[in-house]
């Protein structure tokens, strides 16, 4: 049975911050920290759980009707199995349920196969992070039905 929550106990933030080090920093030796910005307060924040075990992690930045996607990562053994399409599938139901009908990100160029499959457009090639990891800017039109 998975669940999806904003992390609420001290271990569970931590466990958080934890994951996002883990898959999106720790490998291109970035140091711990390096997984926050000053956002996060104002953020809205998604782990996905399966029986207390935190699997997956995504932010939601909100700009009125638009948001941007951050920090998706599925813990690497859990890779392959639809973990992450669960966690997008309920980031869209929610964004849908706040009237927001615009979803872009910056996807690592490993991830973009990814949104791709979740109908995703490229809209321009973007930045280089830690001088290797190349991103697309991607977006997504929501049909909202009211
Ligand atoms: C990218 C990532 C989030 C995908 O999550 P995942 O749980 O492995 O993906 P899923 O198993 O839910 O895949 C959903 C669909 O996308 C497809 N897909 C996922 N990754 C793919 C890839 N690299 N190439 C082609 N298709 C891919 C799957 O085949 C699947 O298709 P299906 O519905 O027809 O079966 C995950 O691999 C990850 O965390 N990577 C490391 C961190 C990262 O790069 N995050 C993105 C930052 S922008």
């Amino acid at each position: 049975m998975l669940e999806i929550k904003s992390p609420q106990t001290k271990q569970e933030w931590e466990d958080y911050f934890d994951l996002r080090y883990r898959l999106l920093r720790q490998a291109w030796g970035q140091k711990k920290g390096s997984e926050k910005d000053a956002l996060e307060d104002k953020s809205k924040h998604f782990g996905l759980y399966e029986k207390g075990k935190l699997l997956a992690v995504a932010r939601l930045d909100v700009h009125e009707k638009k948001a941007q996607i951050r920090y998706f990562a599925v813990e690497l053994e859990y890779h392959g199995k639809g973990i992450g399409k669960v966690l997008l599938n309920h980031i869209e139901d929610y964004c849908k349920a706040q009237q927001i009908n615009y979803l872009f990100l910056q996807a690592r160029e490993n991830a973009v196969p990814f949104y791709l499959k979740h109908k995703y457009n490229i809209v321009e090639k973007t930045h280089l992070l830690f001088g290797s990891i190349q991103h697309f800017k991607m977006e997504k039109c929501l049909v909202i039905n009211d």
